[in-house]
């Protein structure tokens, strides 16, 4: 298994620094103008290690297979596409700004590539593959390690774009799921390292409905001593144009301001309702005490309970009760 792991990072590797020497070379033009107009420097480009795949159908097959590598292993890393009608392989990826995805030794495990227009599917990720489980992986954890060895808090953002943006403008904490939502994988993972972390979701429809899936995920892993918090980013804002358009500095506010998660799970639970109304404290209050039933003891889950008191008038000793009984019919 670890010679599986080897043979797959060295070919892997070797891929990385094929698309870095090609965005180096004349055909990598267009794909540095890209990278120009979107304002990524060769700085951060080379922190991240990003390249070019040509658009060749066949130019990493012809340099993978002249270092004596087999079609079939490029298929099982995801690099070659096999067509089963013909039987006939070529690359994954043409014509594409190529992001390695590394793991949190540096060692490249996936690629994802972004097209340098409007073509769809605007980004192409690695298949899962012996190394790469896209539920466990993040991008930009092993730069982030890098930047900052003791590294404490993590921001969640969701795209490759987002975490390059922000680490050309210094904000170096910031890692992404890979176009799939935060499991409690990567959140389980990213514990053991930090004891904070920032969700900071695109100012869209998707990325409120992405919080509101990260806050049900991240519940049951609040042990005391973690800090989570919620970020919301203007109306049509990902972090790579908001940190453009406002700087470093008031981005970095955000996040230092972001909503606790107490804060976040009280206003989704009050969303669209009237507290005034009987019956809308009731579901209010049955939506906040459905959240706790979710966390584990703790002192946070017995300071929500008194603040839910507080906010609905009614005794914490009865909620208790009620919390118990959930408890005890939840699956
Ligand atoms: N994603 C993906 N496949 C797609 C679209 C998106 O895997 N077809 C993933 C990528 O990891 C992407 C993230 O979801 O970075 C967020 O998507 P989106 O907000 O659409 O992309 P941006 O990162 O903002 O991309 P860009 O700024 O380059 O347009
Ligand atoms: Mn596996
Ligand atoms: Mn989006
Ligand atoms: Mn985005
Ligand atoms: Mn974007």
């Amino acid at each position: 298994r670890e010679r599986k792991r080897k043979e797959g990072v060295n070919l892997l590797e070797l891929a990385a620094s094929f698309f870095r020497e090609r965005l180096k070379m004349p055909e990598g033009e267009g794909a540095r103008q890209y990278l120009e107009r979107r304002g990524l420097s060769p700085d951060v480009q080379q922190i991240f290690g990003i390249g070019y795949a040509p658009d060749d159908w066949e130019a990493l097959k012809r340099h993978l297979t002249e270092r004596g590598i087999s079609d079939a292993v490029q298929v099982e890393y995801g690099l070659l596409v096999h067509r089963e009608e013909s039987g006939r392989t070529y690359d994954r990826f043409r014509d594409r700004v190529m992001f390695p995805i590394r793991d949190v030794k540096g060692r490249t495990i996936a690629f994802g590539g972004r097209v340098l227009g409007d073509a769809k599917p605007k980004y192409l990720n690695s298949p899962e593959t012996p190394v790469f489980h896209k539920g466990r992986e993040l991008y930009g954890l092993y730069e982030a390690r890098q930047a900052d060895h003791r590294l404490e808090r993590v921001v969640i953002v969701e795209g490759y774009t987002d975490v390059v943006a922000l680490a050309q403008f210094g904000i170096r904490n910031a890692v992404a799921t890979l176009g799939t939502s935060t499991s409690e994988e990567h959140l389980t993972r990213l514990f053991r390292m930090v004891s904070e972390v920032v969700f900071c979701f695109d100012g869209d429809r998707a990325g409120r409905q992405a919080a509101t899936r990260a806050l049900e995920t991240v519940l049951p892993l609040m042990i005391d001593g973690r800090q989570v918090r919620f970020l919301f980013l203007p109306e049509g804002e990902d972090p790579d144009t908001l940190v453009r358009r406002e700087g470093a500095e008031a981005f970095q506010d955000r996040i230092t301001c972001a909503n606790p998660l107490s804060e976040f799970l009280f206003d989704q639970a009050a969303a669209g309702r009237d507290l005034a109304r009987i019956e809308d404290r009731e579901r209010y209050a049955s939506q906040v005490l459905a959240a706790l039933a979710r966390l584990p003891e703790g002192v946070l889950k017995s300071l929500l309970l008194s603040e839910l008191s507080r906010r609905t008038g009614v005794e914490a000793s009865n909620f208790s009760a009620l919390l118990a009984r959930a408890k005890a019919t939840a699956v």
